[in-house]
């Protein structure tokens, strides 16, 4: 369970996260999703006790982050952005590592049982510097399981991993977030959507909005653009995709493409095409290109009319 209220941190004059308020509850994945430098590290390491808020109140897994910190500590797992890993040692031997550092009782029994866990348990005795960038991210996530924590903090878990890496991630932590609280961060709205249950969006040290990922993908539909290509000339097709209705924004690219967009809730895709056929034209490419973080903002804001 995490209860955060009024939180606020400033690094010297800069105000990195500014009176975040939300909570996570027990088997919830929340997501904090949000570009570079909106505070989703800085509100973590508070969060995992590592440093205190300049005002605000959290309360981790019951205890208070400030003057309980050490208890904090002891019922949260916390995967850094990037985990210091040993190169040279051996996969067992930096979780016993870490299972010394926190006096874990019976450390053995428990790493064994993280390793099986992150499926890592073949691999116990190789080198960390031998391993690929997934098998570290699942041994970062393996010291951040090794006491069984109540609370899971996991920043950008999945950041820097291939494809086939990230969707086993994402599984692990699923599966790993069905009794845990989980918050994990990240600044790509897809990853939010498939992990979470809830979605806070954070810019520039605020929560921008907050929603499950159902209700957020209701709130973007439509609301990502299209890039046409045609074979030949393309003078001519701005004006043509301008005759169809509900076509928006309609703008040449350089590259001899053309973008456009459509109202929400209302795919024009198949009139488009049917528009492009009946010209003559030949359609070689018509893609829907995803949101920048920025222009997901200015949707879920723009339309509740509450932007900063
Ligand atoms: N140790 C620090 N000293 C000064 N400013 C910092 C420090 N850490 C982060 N910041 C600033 O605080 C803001 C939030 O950063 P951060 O929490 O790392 O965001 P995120 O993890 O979302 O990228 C940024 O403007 C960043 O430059
Ligand atoms: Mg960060």
């Amino acid at each position: 369970m995490i209860k955060v209220k009024g939180l606020t941190k400033d690094y010297g004059a800069r105000r990195a996260i500014n009176n975040l308020t939300f909570d996570a509850e027990q088997g919830e994945i929340v997501g904090f999703l949000g570009p570079n430098g909106a505070g989703k590290t800085t509100t973590m390491r508070i969060l995992s006790g590592y440093m205190p808020p300049t005002d605000g109140e959290a309360v981790v897994a019951g205890f208070d982050v400030v003057t309980d910190s050490i208890e904090v500590r002891r019922r949260v797992g916390y995967m850094p952005e990037t985990v210091p890993l040993y190169r040279d040692m051996s996969v067992y031997d930096f979780l016993k590592f870490m299972a010394d550092l926190r006096h874990l009782p019976n450390a053995e029994d428990r790493i064994d049982e993280t390793l099986e866990l992150v499926a890592m348990t073949d691999r116990a005795d190789g080198y960390i510097g031998n391993l690929s960038k997934g098998m570290k991210q699942r041994i970062g996530l393996a010291q951040a399981l090794l006491h069984r924590p109540e609370v899971l903090i996991l920043d950008e878990p999945t950041i820097g991993l291939d494809p086939g890496q990230v969707v086993e991630v994402r599984e692990l932590i699923k599966e790993i977030g069905k009794e845990r609280t989980v918050l994990l961060s990240t600044h790509i709205l897809s990853e939010a959507q498939n992990i979470c249950d809830r979605v806070l969006i954070i810019n520039k040290g605020k929560i921008v909005t907050e929603d499950t990922p159902e209700n957020l993908q209701a709130r973007l539909v439509g609301a990502e653009r299209v890039i046409l290509r045609i074979r030949g000339e393309q003078d001519d097709l701005p004006l043509l995709l301008k005759k169809v209705k509900g076509v928006e924004d309609v703008e040449p690219r350089s590259d001899g493409s053309v973008e456009f967009a459509f109202a929400p809730g209302r795919d024009v895709r198949p009139e488009v095409a049917r528009a492009l056929i009946k010209e003559g034209y030949d359609l070689l490419e018509m893609r829907l290109v995803g949101l920048s973080l920025e222009e997901i903002f200015l949707e879920l804001t723009g339309s509740e009319g509450k932007g900063n």
